[in-house]
């Protein structure tokens, strides 16, 4: 049974794509802007949804009528959204994204509905984690609720992936012993060990509890430590890099692709990398990535 569970953020990003970032104070005329689906939470189901995993979203969306862009963006990639409820307080979570020359972002976050997913939220959704096999969840929706959902998907034996971000003032020691496969990006993996060492970094988790660090390197690919060894695996070139705003999302889904079809570690991360390559060459989040039938699977044996 290949089914994922996601729980996570719904947002819709407001991206502004810029020559440069401003400065404090300063006021300038950005070069285009557009309104798309985002949220870690939601890219990662969209991202598995288009490479026809099957996959099940748990969170919320808010009051407003963006609530219904989110859902049907949601529905139309494919994504089983029989977990996803309405707020009746808040708006849906926002994202305010600056996407600069070279493609690379800045994002800002205001958690809106996301705030709202709670430990009864989750257990009325208990079935969900009897349903699905793999678990996947990221850190903008509240901590308390974070660790309550893994330790049920621990209960029902599911295989977790944990993405780290953002990784804020929480107290990650509890959440170590329940991450099958953890991606931080080189900022977050800082974050967590406090080394700007990657191959320490990553072993200092891996001693936590941790099962599998994956670190996500951007232009440098992806790393991780076989017997003693950091294992690079660099980025598919690409031709012009126009927005890289979730592509760490994009990667985690072809990661969690790679593994269901071989099992096999270094495959998912190249899968990764091979996924997220397309999502960098178009604008915005959970549109760029690609189906399935779009990727150049061969790239995969060079
Ligand atoms: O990972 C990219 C995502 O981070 C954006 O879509 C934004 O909504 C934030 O959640």
């Amino acid at each position: 049974m290949n089914k994922v569970l996601v729980l996570g953020s719904i947002n819709i990003d407001f991206v502004s794509f810029v020559s440069r970032y401003p400065n404090p104070g300063e006021t300038f005329i950005g070069k285009d802007f557009d309104i798309f689906q985002g949220g870690k939470g939601a890219n990662q189901a969209i991202a598995l949804a288009k490479l026809d995993i099957p996959t099940f979203m748990l969170g919320k969306v808010g009051k407003d009528s963006y609530s219904d862009f989110a859902l049907s963006s949601l529905v139309k990639n494919g994504v089983n959204t029989k977990g996803i409820s309405k707020s009746q307080k808040n708006i849906t979570g926002y994202a305010s994204i600056w996407v600069n020359s070279q493609g690379q972002n800045s994002i800002v976050v205001h958690p809106g509905a996301n705030g709202e997913i709670n430990e009864d939220f989750i257990l009325q959704h208990e079935k969900l984690f009897v349903e699905t096999s793999w678990f996947l969840i990221q850190f903008e929706i509240p901590h308390k609720s974070i660790l309550f959902a893994l330790n049920l998907a621990k209960k029902h034996g599911l295989k977790t992936l944990i993405d780290p971000a953002p990784v804020g003032q929480f107290n990650l020691e509890s959440i170590f012993k329940f991450a099958d496969y953890l991606f931080p990006n080189e900022i977050e993996l800082k974050e967590l060990t406090q080394t700007d060492d990657i191959l320490s970094g990553i072993n200092m988790l891996k001693s936590k509890g941790v099962e599998e660090v994956i670190v996500k390197l951007g232009k440098g690919g992806a790393g991780y430590e076989d017997k003693g060894k950091l294992i690079l695996f660099p980025a598919v070139p690409v031709d012009q890099v126009v927005d890289t705003t979730g592509a760490g999302d994009c990667f985690v889904a072809g990661f969690l692709y790679g593994m269901m079809q071989e099992n096999d570690i270094v495959q998912a991360i190249k899968t990764g990398n091979l996924v997220a390559s397309y999502s960098i060459q178009r604008k915005g989040a959970a549109i760029s990535f690609p189906r399935k039938s779009e990727i150049n699977w061969k790239e995969m044996a060079r």
